[in-house]
């Protein structure tokens, strides 16, 4: 059984490479089902969600290759088949696969997805939105069937701007005939990235990167290739745990700044100096973070997937601070874990009270899911003595390789392997 064993750090100083984004990835990697033929994608990053993507996709007679950060996917001969809850359930991404297929062949069978436990995560406004797109809904056993015999485009105005019922209307409105008016739409960067993919495909789509979005189905689609950018949640994750730790850390592989300009202005606020580069971000750090009041929300606010590394940080700021989710319910599921290493942080609802001016103590911890176990080693860095985390698993599914990552900027972190789970 594999840990990661993160010792107490003093600095942070070196260079990490921002690999590419898991959440643009995805649903790119679904839309290549909406046409017939090859398509490349470059700075796909190699993390489990992906290869459980591919999973996916073979299970529909797609082809995968991945070969470094080059995936190639080939959908000539992709055929439809009922997708199992043992692999729809290993990923949220999967329920992608709805708009796609049903794009594509009208028809869709396939488990409920799964993904990070960090709330109840619903798809009710994903399947209304099909339902205005005259697709009949049904739950067989464990299964949700969907049919149409005449993918309509239509109006549909979401009741809450969600990232993945916008991403799979788009795939759906795609294919479909007519024209289809997305209103009150997410607008974060994986959903610019997927409507610019979709155009690169031949759909005609208005209002990219606004919150009204119009999607004209055209017919054929066809293949197309994907440079895909770099991951917004990962460059946060080793810029704000920089707040905590003295250096110079620079961010390479980093395009378009303004996808995490809201990170970029929390880790000013924390008290990093961000000099922004070509190719990239220098941050600068004291290592003494400035204690705030801050809060998760949709894009462009702060990402809600960042706030379990904010928290550990905070504690050693030089006041107390607060943070508040408005997102998920089971965000702040970190606090247990940093209580066990002595945190002292107190949650009310879906804020939590952080003391300031507090020495971790390294201890046995567990992930229980993706950016609650990065928020680990971000503590892990910070606290005195070792960290042992277990159920790196989840780390995985979206961190090609944050031993090494971090290794690269001097922290003190290690694989470890263990006989006991
Ligand atoms: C995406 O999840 C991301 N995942 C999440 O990142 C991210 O935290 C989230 O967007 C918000 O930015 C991927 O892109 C794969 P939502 P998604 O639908 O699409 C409620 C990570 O760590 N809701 O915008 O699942 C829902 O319960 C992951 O990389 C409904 O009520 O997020 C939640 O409270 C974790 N009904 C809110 O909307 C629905 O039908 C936002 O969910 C759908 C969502």
């Amino acid at each position: 059984m594999r840990k990661i064993c993160v010792k107490e750090t003093s600095a942070l100083n070196g260079e990490i490479r921002v690999q590419g984004s898991k959440n643009t990835v995805l649903p790119v990697m679904a839309a290549t089902l909406l046409a017939s033929g090859v398509s490349v994608i470059t700075n796909c990053p190699d993390i489990e969600d992906v290869h459980v993507m591919c999973e996916l996709l073979r299970h529909l007679h797609v082809k995968t290759k991945m070969s470094g950060n080059v995936l190639t996917v080939d959908t000539r001969q992709a055929e439809n088949a009922p997708l199992p809850y043992s692999l729809t359930g290993k990923l949220r991404s999967s329920i992608l696969l709805l708009g796609a297929m049903l794009a594509r062949w009208q028809r869709a069978e396939l488990g409920m997805p799964g993904g990070c436990a960090i709330g109840l995560r619903p798809i009710d406004l994903h399947l209304e939105g099909f339902l205005r797109m005259h697709v009949d809904v049904s739950l067989r056993q464990d299964m949700l069937v969907c049919r149409s015999f005449y993918l309509q485009g239509c109006e549909y105005h979401l009741r809450f701007p969600s990232v993945g019922a916008t991403e799979n209307m788009l795939l759906a409105a795609a294919g479909a005939k007519g024209r289809t008016v997305l209103r009150g739409a997410a607008v974060e960067p994986e959903i610019v990235e997927l409507c610019r993919y979709l155009v690169s495909m031949g759909a005609l789509i208005e209002g990219i990167g606004t919150d009204v979005l119009v999607i004209k189905g055209t017919g054929e689609l066809t293949p197309s290739d994907y440079s895909n950018v770099y991951d917004r949640i990962v460059a946060g994750t080793y810029l704000l745990t920089a707040a905590g730790l003295p250096g110079k850390l620079k961010l390479t592989g980093i395009g378009e700044m303004s996808y995490m300009e809201n990170t970029i202005q929390t880790a000013s606020r924390l008290g990093i100096s961000v000099k922004k580069q070509q190719d990239g971000i220098l941050a600068i750090s004291s290592g003494q973070a400035r204690a705030g009041c801050f809060e998760s929300g949709i894009h462009p606010a702060f990402p809600t997937d960042l706030l379990p590394v904010l928290i550990p940080v905070l504690l050693t700021a030089d006041g107390a601070s607060r943070v508040r989710e408005t997102i998920f319910e089971n965000r702040l599921g970190i606090v247990q874990e940093l209580n066990r290493m002595g945190a002292g942080i107190r949650v009310s609802g879906q804020t939590a009270g952080i003391p300031g001016g507090i020495k971790l103590t390294g201890c046995r911890v567990r992930a229980t899911d993706l950016r609650q176990g990065a928020g680990l080693v971000t503590a892990g860095l910070l606290a005195e003595g070792s960290t042992l985390i277990s159920d790196i698993g989840y780390i995985e599914r979206g961190y090609e390789d944050i031993v090494r990552d971090l290794q690269a900027a001097g922290a003190v972190i290690m694989y470890e392997e263990t006989d006991e789970s």
